[in-house]
């Protein structure tokens, strides 16, 4: 295997670092550990998080990409970074839920926990000023984001995606809520899974006892930050048991 060597930084976001490499069409993505919830307002340093979302998007996205769905990830190159094509993010975060929580909840006034006959699949506009408003398809159309096509592309990937990760964690005994996943386009202009899949990007609740897994606890305040990395590292041990 090539050695890879790291150049300049690319983009940083709240959690993630990007760097060039010596090949053009590949990042190497850097897993930092800051925790953060309610765009950016609530933050904190939980050290060593970064291992655990490096190692749990690894484990996600290896399966993902064996089920032949197309995604950034090429491989992991130690405990805190991974080696990724090149691609450019479509700025749409894409939520699919199974089960009534979080904003939807309490946007339409109906309890968490309700079991969805259909998934429902929302789009956010990835805008700081803006806090990051949901939007529709027209919106996102409008304002030259994506093309009605892509987006129907997306739609029918993210709902593969939610099919076979919905089984991959319950037979983990863990179900999956709802979940948050972003696109981009490669050189080619195909559009993959990208960004990362873990205890920040889903809502994870026990089988068994319908406890919560995931940033809920730090969001919430429901548990200290050591907890936190409990059971993010909890989850990670459910993934590595086959
Ligand atoms: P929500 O209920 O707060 O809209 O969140 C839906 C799902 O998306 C939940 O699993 C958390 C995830 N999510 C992110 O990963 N990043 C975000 O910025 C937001 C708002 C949600
Ligand atoms: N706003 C998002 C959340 O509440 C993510 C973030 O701010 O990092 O999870």
């Amino acid at each position: 295997m090539s050695c890879i060597i790291k150049k300049n930084i690319l983009s940083e976001g709240k959690t993630k670092r990007i760097y060039t490499t010596q090949n053009p069409l590949e990042v190497l993505i850097h897993y930092k550990d800051n925790i953060t919830a309610l765009d950016g307002l609530k933050k904190n340093f939980l050290q060593d998080k970064g291992v655990l979302n490096n190692e749990i998007t690894t484990l996600i996205f290896k399966f993902i990409n064996s089920c032949g769905i197309k995604t950034h990830f090429i491989r992991k190159k130690n405990n805190r970074e991974q080696l990724c094509h090149k691609v450019d993010m479509i700025p749409l975060e894409f939520v699919v839920r199974n089960i009534v929580a979080g904003s939807m909840s309490k946007r339409l006034g109906v309890k968490e926990g309700i079991h969805l006959s259909n998934p429902i699949f929302e789009i956010f506009y990835k805008n700081d000023k803006l806090k990051d408003p949901l939007i529709n398809d027209h919106h996102a159309v409008f304002l030259e984001i994506i093309s009605y096509e892509e987006l129907n592309r997306i739609y029918s990937i993210a709902s593969e995606i939610n099919h076979i990760i919905k089984k991959y964690f319950l037979d983990k005994n863990i179900i999956l809520v709802d979940f948050k996943i972003e696109f981009g386009k490669n050189h080619k202009n195909e559009i993959l899974l990208s960004d990362e899949i873990s205890p920040d990007t889903c809502r994870f609740w026990d089988k068994k006892t319908m406890k919560k897994l995931d940033k809920d606890l730090f969001r919430m305040g429901l548990k200290e930050k050591e907890e936190v990395f409990d059971i993010y590292m909890e989850i990670l041990k459910r993934l590595n048991v086959s």
